[in-house]
């Protein structure tokens, strides 16, 4: 599924069948790298003509993408928005030409819902949820267990890129499983962008400023891995003197879990390669497809059996 992982921009030849342009947004963590793999390899094995553009990290490269698909006049249209706002214009560019657009993985705002066919992609205010159960359980919170002694717990947030539905989605879940318990604070919260680097950075800085927190909660593992980094550096051992609970469920995220680093790596799952070909033929033959799939996705936490998790390819 993750076979491929190269992120240059060009077509790769099905035999026949459809065109399908898409605008990836980078190549900024392993997940996105085995995004974009499963959906190179999909294409292959489904005979789609994939014409694949890396933004680089930029809406504006995506638009121009978008622009030369329809110039090209591709049958069906699919992308990672990189932030949830700026897309009506380009999707009415697409819908005036008469081509469907997916949209995946990252949700969009848009002032009018037909511009675009459907989503397929993760449920990120859900893996906000998750992150913030697990915390209620590990600190005891849930009804069904004995209260705590009401201490505080004091929770910094690393959030990936700023305007990204994923990051909007988790910080607004993870706020909303926690609205009830004011004994969870949130004391800082600041965008990693997604990268290891910045998680490292941010974390070093944070470390001069703050003594006292009991949690971090990282919106990807990509940054969790340069928290790890930065903690252990500093002589802090993450997952025992701090919980971290991390969004991904890349194989680094999962071996940390099982040394005892991480606490819970809640799963976002990049293999969507085949379901957005599937979507991509039936647009292309006129049919309408649903207008959101949530794919499935699970949790992994220090309470569970981790022996028979499966390698996870990224
Ligand atoms: O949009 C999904 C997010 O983008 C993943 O959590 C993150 O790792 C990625 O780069």
């Amino acid at each position: 599924q993750c076979v491929r992982s190269e992120t240059h921009q060009g077509a790769t030849s099905g035999q026949g069948g459809i065109i399908l342009g898409f605008s990836q947004i980078g190549a900024e963590s392993a997940w996105r790298k085995c995004n974009t793999g499963s959906i190179q390899q999909a294409a292959e094995e489904s005979g789609v003509q994939l014409l694949f553009a890396n933004a680089e990290q930029k809406q504006e490269n995506q638009i121009k993408a978008m622009r030369s698909f329809i110039a090209y006049q591709v049958d069906v249209i699919g992308f990672v928005p990189i932030v949830a706002d700026g897309w009506d214009n380009i999707l009415r560019e697409a819908m005036d030409a008469g081509i469907p657009v997916l949209v995946t993985d990252r949700k969009i705002h848009t002032e009018d819902d037909r511009l675009y066919a459907g989503f397929i992609g993760t449920d990120s205010e859900q893996e906000g949820r998750e992150a913030a159960f697990f915390l209620l359980k590990k600190f005891a919170r849930l009804g069904n267990q004995d209260e705590a002694d009401g201490k505080p717990v004091r929770i910094i947030e690393i959030s990936g890129t700023e305007g990204s539905s994923v990051a909007l989605g988790r910080a607004a879940g993870f706020r909303e499983a926690l609205a009830d318990h004011p004994e969870f604070t949130i004391i800082h919260s600041q965008s990693g962008d997604f990268l290891r680097s910045k998680g490292y950075e941010i974390m070093r800085n944070l470390l001069e400023v703050y003594s006292d927190f009991e949690v971090v909660f990282s919106h990807n593992d990509g940054m969790t891995l340069g928290i790890l980094d930065a903690m252990r550096e500093a002589g802090i051992r993450p997952g025992k003197d701090v919980v971290i609970v991390t969004i991904d469920a890349e194989q680094a995220a999962i071996d940390a879990l099982r040394r005892g680093e991480v606490n819970c790596v809640i799963e976002c799952n990049p293999k969507t390669g085949p379901a957005i070909m599937s979507l991509a033929k039936r647009l292309a033959q006129g049919e309408k497809i649903p207008r959101l799939l949530h794919v499935d996705e699970t949790v992994f936490s220090e309470y569970d059996d981790l022996s028979s998790v499966a390698p996870r390819g990224y």
